[in-house]
């Protein structure tokens, strides 16, 4: 059984990608699990290249540093030919209508001055990623839940249309966490794109800055400590952040507060402390070039082998190559 999953280098990697998403890849490892960084996602919205190699960098030693074996890991654009042949497929096997029915292009084009075109053909590049590397199950947040279902049509057709080549993919939930929202305001999930940073947590932030963040965390008008995400949307995600770092349950952290200064205090700890090995690791690794750029390469011989049968028979199939 593969599980596969990723992380996009739009910007840093933040509380919401640590809780709902990294650190359940390093805890409930199977053998056979890959899980990269995006990088080619991060071009379908204006970027800077200097920047991307950072971000891409940066996430590398924050995913080795969040304990994924450094040989489940590789670099997305490693593989930039293999995808790109995949992807030409897929997109010969998808209609129109299915990729701008998307949620999240919906919402990413809105108010755009220049939709890249790629924007519209991301969850095909998702649907070649996951189909490239044989997954049979990928983690994914609630947020990219419809990608891996145009991902698991677009297998069916081709096996249908060409021959069986590929797996069908199903997408799994994290348990806790599917959802952070954004300090400030908690109708959002808390994200790397958003517009300002105070909401957001970075796993890399100083531990000051992090207290900060969560000290100036919005809160709900009634006083009380509840765990109700309708009414009360700030204060239960704080307390679903403070129980997912603790192993807990909201409901039950509820009772333990009467007023919201301690109970952002708590919270403040416990990310703090959720996040503080993580950091440290990952400053290390990004110290020394030589230790992260010999995990990359291993991480790129790897994937490469693991797709190039899948990907000679989907061309076979489709009557080219
Ligand atoms: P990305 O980088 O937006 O998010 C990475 C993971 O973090 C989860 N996530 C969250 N979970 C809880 N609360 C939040 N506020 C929050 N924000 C993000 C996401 O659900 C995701 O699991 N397109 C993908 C990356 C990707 C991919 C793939 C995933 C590329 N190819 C193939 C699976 C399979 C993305 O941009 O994730």
């Amino acid at each position: 059984m593969t599980r596969l999953s990723a992380i996009t280098p739009s910007d840093r990697a933040h509380l919401g990608n640590h809780l709902g998403a990294v650190r359940h890849w390093a805890r409930d490892g199977h053998p056979g699990d890959l899980y990269f960084v995006s990088d080619l996602h991060a071009m379908t919205v204006s970027y800077n290249p200097a920047r991307l190699r950072a971000t891409t960098r940066e996430l590398l030693a924050v995913l080795v540093a969040s304990g994924i074996a450094p040989d489940r890991l590789f670099v997305q654009s490693d593989l930039i030919r293999e995808l790109g042949a995949l992807t030409w497929l897929l997109e010969c096997a998808c209609a129109f209508g299915e990729a701008s029915r998307m949620t999240q292009f919906k919402q990413k084009s809105d108010g755009q001055a220049m939709v890249r075109l790629s924007l519209l053909t991301y969850p095909v590049l998702m649907a070649a990623d996951i189909l490239l590397l044989g997954a049979d199950e990928v983690p994914v947040g609630a947020d990219q839940r419809q990608h891996v279902e145009l991902a698991r049509d677009l297998a069916r057709r081709f096996n249908t249309t060409y021959g069986e080549v590929f797996a069908i993919p199903r997408a799994v939930m994290p348990r806790t966490a599917a959802r952070v929202r954004d300090l400030s305001d908690p109708t959002r999930k808390m994200s790397k794109s958003a517009q300002d940073s105070t909401g957001t947590v970075f796993v890399l932030d100083d531990p000051d800055l992090v207290r900060r963040k969560i000290r100036k965390a919005k809160t709900d008008a009634l006083g009380r400590v509840e765990h109700d995400p309708a009414g009360q949307p700030a204060v239960s995600n704080l307390l679903e952040i403070l129980a997912a770092c603790r192993g807990t349950d909201p409901r039950t952290e509820a009772a333990g507060f009467s007023e919201y200064g301690p109970l952002k205090e708590a919270v403040a700890e416990a990310v703090v402390e959720e996040l503080r090995p993580i950091r440290t690791r990952a400053l290390e690794l990004l110290s020394d070039p030589a230790e992260l750029d010999a995990i990359r390469k291993a991480g790129a011989d790897r994937a490469a082998d693991r797709a190039a049968h899948r990907l000679s028979s989907a061309l076979r199939l489709a009557g080219v190559g």
